[in-house]
């Protein structure tokens, strides 16, 4: 498959590297405005070939009609956070690149499975699906599994346990009004209730929930990459091998949950046509309510956007 990546800067090629490293794609494709810029950064992730094992052919463009032919389109073309920024005050900025970018799409790779990364994330997910005009399920958010992936990261070092025996999901909107299920959550099988005291376990979903600020204030200028681009590795491989894993990704709700008309963290089946199927989880009557909280939160930023 061939595979096209928007915008070559920090989450951008870490992405291409992961994927040329597990031999994802047939060929990789970098897209962005910066002149030079994918080129150069692509000519070094092909010189890395001989030496990391891959055979794949990479070239990076200025030029949107490069992305003829992908079968996924990776957006993360748009601005980062600095310290003391929210998601959503990169709202208009990036919802003008996102709208210049799918309409590329639409154009170029209509037969594409898109995975938008730029944020904020819920709204910019919805942008692309109403401009594309795509089937809802070819159209998915990538921040569920990079939520999921600080939290179980959090929960690992407090137990003391390996991250691989922690699995955990996290609903709702990218931001703060994430909504971790302690509920769902458990180490080797062993409720986490059972391991950890509540105090603890929310001390942890606050950790989780402001999991992207605590890097950017440690950074100073950008935001995170490594896990955001390690998350949408992990979403490109269940779908290119078809391996329909249930992953939390951001979704387009048509009733579920009680939500209609949004794109919002749920857990979803994928699979080579995108999002298959989106699994309801039974809720207690706090984990609904801030279930609800979110989506508000998500549509009242969409509702600033007027689409
Ligand atoms: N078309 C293509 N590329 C673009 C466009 C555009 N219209 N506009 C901006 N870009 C490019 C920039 O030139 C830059 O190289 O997008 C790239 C973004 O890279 P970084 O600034 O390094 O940002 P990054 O850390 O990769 O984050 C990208 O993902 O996690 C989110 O919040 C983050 O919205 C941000 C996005």
């Amino acid at each position: 498959m061939k595979i096209t990546v928007v915008g070559a800067g920090q989450v951008g090629a870490t992405t291409a590297l992961r994927l040329a490293e597990k031999q994802l794609a047939r060929e990789i494709v970098l897209i962005d405005i910066v002149e030079g810029m994918p080129q150069g950064k692509a000519l070094d992730l092909a010189e890395s070939g001989p030496i990391s094992g891959y055979d794949i052919k990479i070239t990076g463009s200025n030029d949107y009609a490069a992305m003829a032919g992908s079968g996924i389109v990776i957006v993360t073309s748009g601005l980062p956070r600095k310290p003391g920024m929210s998601r959503d005050d990169l709202l208009k900025t990036n919802a003008d690149i996102i709208t210049g970018v799918s309409k590329a799409i639409k154009e170029h790779a209509p037969d594409s499975i898109v995975i938008t990364v730029t944020n904020p994330l819920d709204v910019m997910t919805y942008l692309t699906y109403k401009v594309t005009g795509f089937p809802s399920g070819r159209i998915i958010g990538m921040a569920g599994v990079l939520d999921t992936a600080r939290y179980r990261t959090f929960i690992a070092e407090a137990v003391g346990a390996s991250v691989k025996d922690v699995q955990a999901f996290v609903l709702g909107g990218h931001g703060d009004s994430m909504v971790p299920l302690p509920s769902y959550t458990s180490v080797a099988g062993i409720p986490l209730a059972e391991l950890l005291p509540a105090d603890t376990i929310e001390a942890l979903v606050n950790r989780a929930r402001n999991g992207g600020a605590e890097i950017v204030a440690l950074l100073k200028t950008g935001s995170a990459f490594y896990a955001p681009s390690a998350a949408v590795v992990e979403m490109v491989e269940s779908i290119v091998k078809d391996q329909k894993r249930i992953l939390p990704c951001t979704a387009f709700l048509g009733g579920q949950y009680g939500l209609n008309e949004l794109y919002f963290g749920v857990p979803c089946k994928l699979g080579k046509n995108g999002v298959e199927q989106i699994m309801e989880l039974k809720l207690d009557d706090a984990e609904k309510a801030a279930l609800h909280q979110s989506a508000q939160d998500v549509l009242e930023n969409i509702a600033k956007l007027a689409i």
